[in-house]
């Protein structure tokens, strides 16, 4: 089995550009279905999750290729409508795919999406969204048989009891297919949420309200392909910020809107970090110990991300002073802290609670990412740590960072990965 070999107590220094957002290009990669012809997409990271996407969009009978960072969809010619389950246990999130099938073919068939690191995490909302637009959606043995259900009523309000990320851009994307107007109440406010309307517009449909609670389309007209370049990832800027952090150095990060992250930063800020940002630019300085942070609860944007929540723990995990997380996303989001008091942190955990108590300079050890920012977090710690980590289970983390080691090599890591 891989591993990273982190030799920790190198501070960080200098630039880096952040790649695209992961959770920006998975929908936008699914949009692209909603219309014959070729979309080209800019800024599109080299992830597995990336790969698993561009998989299945090849099985539905796109043509897909990519040239560094462009990928191109030629969605011509679509030869069926169905997921098989191995595709769709690689990836939570190709459940997408339900309401770009929808709108595209007016059927899909996937198999549920599988058990998930962070605990149980249902489509319940999925499910009701596209059904309050008129999908009829079957269920029966661990199948999704949903088609459009004719004559029914298109276009109409949904109106979410969680602001569900997923469920948001489901039903945004059905909605295109939707003859009328379809308004999404409650809808989650998170940059990539815009950044797929932002698409959407660019293959010319009518498309409001992302960024707020409520979301319009007039779905039906039917749509073009588009040249888009996707929004920087906010929480691999958030890694490589904490991971300067934690070494006490000094990187500019390129590609990436601050107002993005201001929960994050405001958090740094607090621990003792100086930050300057600028459009597009983020630069953090850190020349002492983290200090604790008075609390993090995770929320909807624009509150604290839960996928920085572990990246942050793991940093302030090697500073001084306490720290109350509170996670209220998920149920079982915990799971990095296991390993990071195998080097040396002090965390106690009750409920949703976790209280950090900075043990100064953690040690290095022989650490297992359990989930993609769980396994983040350690490289993060072992960065700061005092001696030698090996941080293994390196397929989660390959989920969601492009060149990784590489990029914080290139900073002034001591890291490299030692191959099974
Ligand atoms: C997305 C992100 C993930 C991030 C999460 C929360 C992608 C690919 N993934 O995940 O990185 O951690 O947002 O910011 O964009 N829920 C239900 N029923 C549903 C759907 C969700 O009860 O049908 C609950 C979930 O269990 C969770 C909460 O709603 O407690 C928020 O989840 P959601 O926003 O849907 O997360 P994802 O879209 O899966």
């Amino acid at each position: 089995m891989s591993y990273y070999e982190i030799q920790g107590g190198r501070p960080l220094f200098g630039r880096l550009s952040i790649h695209g957002a992961k959770n920006s290009v998975l929908p936008i990669l699914a949009a692209c279905l909603l219309a014959p012809g070729q979309s080209v997409l800019h800024n599109c990271p080299d992830l597995s999750d990336v790969a698993a996407t561009l998989d299945i969009l090849r099985l539905l009978g796109c043509r897909v290729e990519r040239e560094g960072g462009a990928v191109t969809v030629d969605a011509s010619a679509l030869g069926r409508a169905d997921i098989p389950e191995h595709l769709m246990r690689e990836m939570r999130s190709s459940v997408i795919f339900l309401g770009a099938l929808l709108a595209r073919l007016g059927e899909a068939e996937l198999s549920y999406p599988g058990g998930c690191e962070l605990g149980p995490r249902p489509i319940d909302l999925h499910l009701a969204a596209l059904r309050a637009l008129g999908a009829e959606i079957l269920e029966e043995q661990g199948a999704l048989r949903c088609r459009r259900r004719n004559g029914a009523p298109w276009g109409r309000e949904i109106c979410l009891a969680i602001p569900s990320v997923g469920a948001t851009e489901n039903a945004m994307l059905a909605a295109c297919g939707c003859p009328g107007l379809t308004t999404i109440l409650g809808a989650a406010r998170e940059p990539e949420i815009v950044d797929l309307q932002n698409f959407l517009r660019a293959m010319g449909a009518k498309v409001t309200g992302a960024g707020g609670s409520a979301i319009s389309i007039t779905g039906g007209a039917p749509l073009h392909p588009a040249e888009y370049r996707v929004m920087g990832d906010r929480i691999a800027a958030a890694t490589y910020l904490c991971s300067a952090a934690v070494t006490e150095g000094e990187i500019e990060v390129d590609g990436i809107e601050p107002d993005t992250l201001t929960a994050v930063l405001a958090c740094l800020e607090e621990a003792g970090c100086t930050l300057h940002t600028d459009p597009g630019r983020i630069v953090l300085a850190c020349s002492a110990p983290l200090r604790g942070v008075r609390q993090v609860r995770t929320a909807p944007y624009p509150g604290f991300p839960t996928d920085a929540q572990a990246i942050l723990m793991a940093a302030l995990a090697g500073g001084e002073g306490a720290t109350l997380f509170v996670e209220n996303m998920f149920d079982s989001r915990y799971r990095h802290v296991d390993e990071l008091r195998r080097m040396g942190a002090d965390i106690q955990v009750a409920g949703r609670a976790a209280m950090v108590s900075g043990a100064g300079r953690l040690h290095g050890a022989a650490v297992r990412a359990t989930d993609l920012r769980g396994g983040a977090a350690l490289v993060v710690a072992g960065l700061g740590a005092e001696g030698t980590t090996q941080v293994s289970g390196l397929g989660h983390i390959r989920r969601g960072y492009e060149r990784f080691p590489q990029n914080l090599r290139a900073l002034g890591a001591e890291i490299r990965e030692i191959p099974a």
